[in-house]
C-alpha cells in the first residue's frame, strides 16, 4: 500500500484521541455536577459559573454529545444518561420565547430518534417544536423572527428552521414547509452575500415587510462577516438542501464553503470575524474555535452532498485539516484542570462572556464533526485496503475466509 495513507493514519490517531479526550471530560462532568446542571461555557476553564444565559440554548448540547458517545461505542449507559438530560427539555417543545429550538431537540430528540427510542414518545415532541417555531413566521418580510424583537432575522435561525422541514415532512404539512421555504429563501436574500460572506442579522420595516439593514450583535460590525454566523449559515443551508431537496439551498452552503475556504488560514482555525481589525482589543487575532468546529462539521455534510468530486475532496480536506489544528492546538488537555474540550471559543465577545474558553456549541459540533471525521476514515482506510488488494486477486479461501474454510480445505484430523 502507499504511504500516501500515513498521513491519514496520523490524522486518523489525533481525531480518536481527541474523541476519547471529550468523551472523558463530559464523564466527569456528570460526576461533578448536579443531574440538574446544564453546562454552557467556562469560566478561567471551569464550568459551573457561567452566569448569563439568555435563552437557555445550549441546553440540549450536552446530553447531544452523550447521544454521539452513545451511537458511536455502542454503549447503553451513554444512551441512558443522554435521555436523562433529554426529557427535562421536553416542555420547551412550546417555548415561544426563543428561535432555538432547533439547537434543543435536533441534537437531542431527533438523535433519540434516530437511535431507535419510541417514535410516539418522541415525534410529536419535535413535531411540536416545529409548530411553535413556525408561530414566528413574519408574513411581512417572510421570515422566522428572533427572539430580540419582531423586526429581526438572525443568521442563527438557519440552525433551528430544520425543525419545521422536519414537522411538514412527517406531519405531511405544507403549510410548515412553505413557511420554511420562505424563511431559506429570505434569509438567502437578505444575509447571504455575493461574496458567500453573511451578516448576523437583518432589520426589516414592521409596515412595508422591506429588509432596512444588516445588523449585528456578536459580530464586528453589520457589514462585517462573524466567523459563526458563517458557520451556522453553511451547516443550516447544507441541512436545509438535505430536508428538502431545493438546490439553492446547496448552493448557497457552496458559497459560503467558498468564501471560508477562501478567507480561513490554512490551519482552518478562524478568526472570530474574518473583517476584525490587525489590533487592539477585538483583533482578528481571537480566534474562536467553536466556528472552526461548526464549519468543519457542516463541511463534512456538505462534501457528502455535492457531486463535483473536486469541490467535495477540498471541503474534506479542509475540515479534517481543521479538526486536526483543533485537536492538535486546541484540545482542553494542553490546560491544567481545564474542564472543558476545546478551549478558544468565544460566545459574546462584547459583554466579555465566554471568551477565549470551552463554550458548548463549539464542544457539541466538536464531538460530532469528529465521529463523522472518523467514520469517514474508516471507510477510506478499508475501501484502500480493497483497491491495494482487489477480492478477485486473492485465493478463493482467502475471499470466502468468513464462511470458514471448505471440506477440503480442513486439515486432516490427527492419526491417533
Ligand atoms: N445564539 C447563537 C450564537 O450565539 O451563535
Amino acid at each position: 500500500m502507499s504511504n500516501t495513507f500515513l498521513p491519514r493514519e496520523k490524522t486518523r490517531q489525533t481525531l480518536q484521541n481527541a474523541f476519547d479526550f471529550a468523551e472523558n471530560q463530559v464523564s466527569n462532568l456528570v460526576k461533578k455536577y448536579p443531574a440538574d446542571y446544564y453546562p454552557m461555557y467556562t469560566v478561567k476553564g471551569q464550568f459551573g459559573l457561567d452566569q448569563k444565559r439568555w435563552t437557555h440554548w445550549c441546553d440540549g448540547f450536552y446530553p447531544g454529545m452523550m447521544f454521539i458517545f452513545a451511537e458511536h461505542l455502542d454503549d447503553d449507559e451513554w444512551l441512558e444518561k443522554a435521555i436523562g438530560f433529554s426529557t427535562p427539555l421536553e416542555e420547551r417543545q412550546y417555548d415561544r420565547a426563543v428561535h432555538d429550538l432547533g439547537f434543543l431537540f435536533l441534537s437531542t430528540y431527533s438523535r433519540w430518534l434516530d437511535l431507535g427510542g419510541p417514535e410516539e414518545r418522541i415525534q410529536p415532541v419535535l413535531i411540536q417544536a416545529g409548530k411553535t417555531m413556525a408561530m414566528r413566521f413574519m408574513e411581512r418580510g417572510q421570515y422566522l423572527r428572533s427572539f430580540v424583537e419582531p423586526a429581526s432575522l438572525f443568521i442563527d435561525i438557519m440552525m433551528n428552521v430544520g425543525t419545521l422541514f422536519h414537522a411538514g415532512l412527517e406531519a405531511e404539512d405544507q403549510h410548515l414547509l412553505d413557511i420554511a421555504n420562505r424563511h431559506c429563501e429570505t434569509t438567502r436574500r437578505t444575509l447571504v452575500r455575493g461574496d458567500g460572506s453573511t451578516s448576523h442579522e437583518a432589520l426589516f420595516d414592521l409596515e412595508s415587510g422591506q429588509c432596512l439593514r444588516q445588523s449585528t450583535h456578536q459580530g464586528y460590525r453589520g457589514d462585517s462577516c462573524w466567523s459563526r454566523g458563517l458557520a451556522w449559515s453553511l451547516y443550516g443551508f447544507t441541512r436545509s438542501y438535505l430536508q428538502s431537496g431545493v438546490g439553492q439551498y446547496l448552493e448557497t452552503a457552496q458559497l459560503n464553503a467558498e468564501y471560508y475556504l477562501a478567507n480561513t488560514p490554512p490551519s482552518g482555525i478562524t478568526p472570530w470575524d474574518y473583517d476584525a481589525p490587525e489590533s487592539g482589543p477585538l483583533a482578528k487575532t481571537q480566534v474562536d474555535t467553536s466556528a472552526a468546529a461548526i464549519s468543519a462539521s457542516g463541511l463534512l455534510d456538505l462534501a457528502d452532498a455535492t457531486s463535483d468530486p473536486t469541490k467535495a475532496r477540498a471541503y474534506r480536506d479542509f475540515a479534517l485539516n481543521s479538526l486536526l489544528s483543533l485537536s492538535e492546538q486546541y484540545l482542553g488537555d494542553k490546560t491544567r484542570g481545564f474542564e472543558g474540550i476545546l478551549n478558544g471559543g468565544v460566545y459574546h465577545i462584547h459583554k466579555n462572556l465566554g471568551v477565549h474558553e470551552a463554550v458548548l456549541f463549539g464542544e457539541y459540533f466538536f464531538v460530532e464533526a469528529l465521529q463523522k471525521a472518523l467514520d469517514f476514515l474508516e471507510e477510506e482506510a478499508a475501501d484502500a485496503v480493497l483497491k491495494a488488494y482487489p477480492e478477485d486477486s486473492l485465493p478463493a479461501s482467502a475471499r470466502n475466509w468468513a464462511d470458514g474454510p471448505t471440506e477440503e480445505e480442513m486439515p486432516a484430523p490427527m492419526e491417533k
